[in-house]
């Protein structure tokens, strides 16, 4: 713990947030998160290969499927555990894992846990990828990328990577926790806006959809091999009925009302504008904008000087993005009105003014 604190990485518990907060930080990408809901019951009392099969989750399943054009889905409590016990399901030892560098932990922990062959990879380079691929190998490979990532706001080559899997007989994992709900074709995420499909496509309900828990979708052989073999899934209670509730409740929102998608996109681009407009370079596309500082210490002071001022951000630190690369990590949501967008600039000018003062 000292160690962290020296280092400028020690993570304290934040006092409890304040609804009404000007927060630019959270994945709440909808303004879908704070919508009252009932009507569900609360638990799925055992594994859903005991006794826990709900109602609940067999709609949202079907919904889901339905949506993004799959066989079939299957509920996870949470995207770390869907990612986890996918990856660790799927890739066996003997197997080739090749993962973009900057894949969120789940992915990392699912390859690690599976026991296969790791090949880290530049980060959106499918190239690189299919030299990887290239290598003599046993068994099967996987390739593992998001295709919005969390904290850099970039996305790979999608048909780029279908075409290097196709031709290399590797399977294509995407992860699309924070696409699906904002971008693409009606939402449908970035594979879909590329028109490919990905042999794994995993998906949050805790970001756009303002809920929690998480969903794997594909073809029926792999949505039937998780419910045997991903062992987050197996030897674990099904995600609470309410929460699976909560999240269609969501889904339904968001896929068939546009004018949140367009709400948060149009506040992207008046955030991005305005912070060029700074001076400020930030990173890739839609709502994900990451402003990288560089220095934990420097981040966090930032960081803290903008909340004194009333603005919620929060900064990123190592382990969460490589070293030297600390960020603060702005996010927009269906929310913000172009007068929060403008508070927001105001607040960050003024920070900005003080430090080269
Ligand atoms: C790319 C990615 N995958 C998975 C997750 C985990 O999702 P959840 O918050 O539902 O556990 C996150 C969120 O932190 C993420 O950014």
């Amino acid at each position: 713990l000292t160690h962290l604190a020296t280092q400028g990485l020690l993570r304290t518990r934040p006092a409890p947030f304040a609804p009404d907060a000007l927060s630019f930080c959270s994945n709440d990408y909808l303004g879908l998160a704070s919508l009252p809901i009932d009507g569900a019951p609360a638990g799925a009392a055992a594994s859903r290969l005991v006794s826990g099969e709900r109602v609940e989750h067999v709609d949202l399943e079907r919904d889901v499927a339905d949506w993004l054009g799959t066989d079939d889905a299957l509920l996870f409590t949470s995207g770390y555990a869907a990612n986890l016990g996918t990856v660790s399901a799927l890739a066996q030892p003997g197997d080739l894992i090749v993962s973009d560098a900057l894949n969120h932990a789940s992915l990392i922990d699912g390859a690690r846990l599976s026991r296969a062959q790791i090949q880290v990879v530049p980060h959106l380079d499918p190239d690189a990828t299919a030299a990887a691929l290239r290598a003599p190998r046993t068994g099967r490979a996987w390739v593992l990328t998001e295709s919005y990532f969390s904290m850099d706001g970039d996305s790979p080559p999608l048909a780029a990577l279908r075409a290097v899997c196709d031709e290399h007989g590797a399977a294509l994992v995407v992860d699309e926790a924070h696409a699906l709900g904002v971008l693409g074709p009606y939402g449908k995420g970035l594979c879909a806006a590329a028109g490919i499909k990905p042999d794994v496509l995993v998906g949050t309900f805790g970001k756009a959809f303002g809920a929690g828990g998480a969903f794997v979708a594909g073809c029926r052989p792999l949505i039937l091999w998780l419910w045997n073999r991903a062992r987050s899934f197996v030897f674990s209670t099904g995600i609470s009925p309410a929460v699976a509730h909560a999240a269609r409740a969501g889904f339904h929102i968001a896929t068939q009302d546009s004018s949140r998608r367009e709400a948060v996109l149009r506040a992207a681009d008046r955030f991005r504008t305005g912070l060029k407009a700074l001076g400020l370079e930030p990173l890739g596309h839609g709502p994900i904008i990451p402003w990288v500082i560089g220095d934990p210490q420097r981040t966090v002071a930032l960081a803290t000087a903008l909340r004194d001022r009333g603005l919620h951000v929060q900064p990123i630190r190592p382990p969460t993005v490589p070293a030297g690369s600390s960020r603060l990590r702005l996010t927009v949501t269906a929310r913000h009105t172009d007068h929060d967008v403008d508070r927001a600039l105001d607040i960050l000018r003024g920070v900005l003014q003080d430090l080269h003062a």
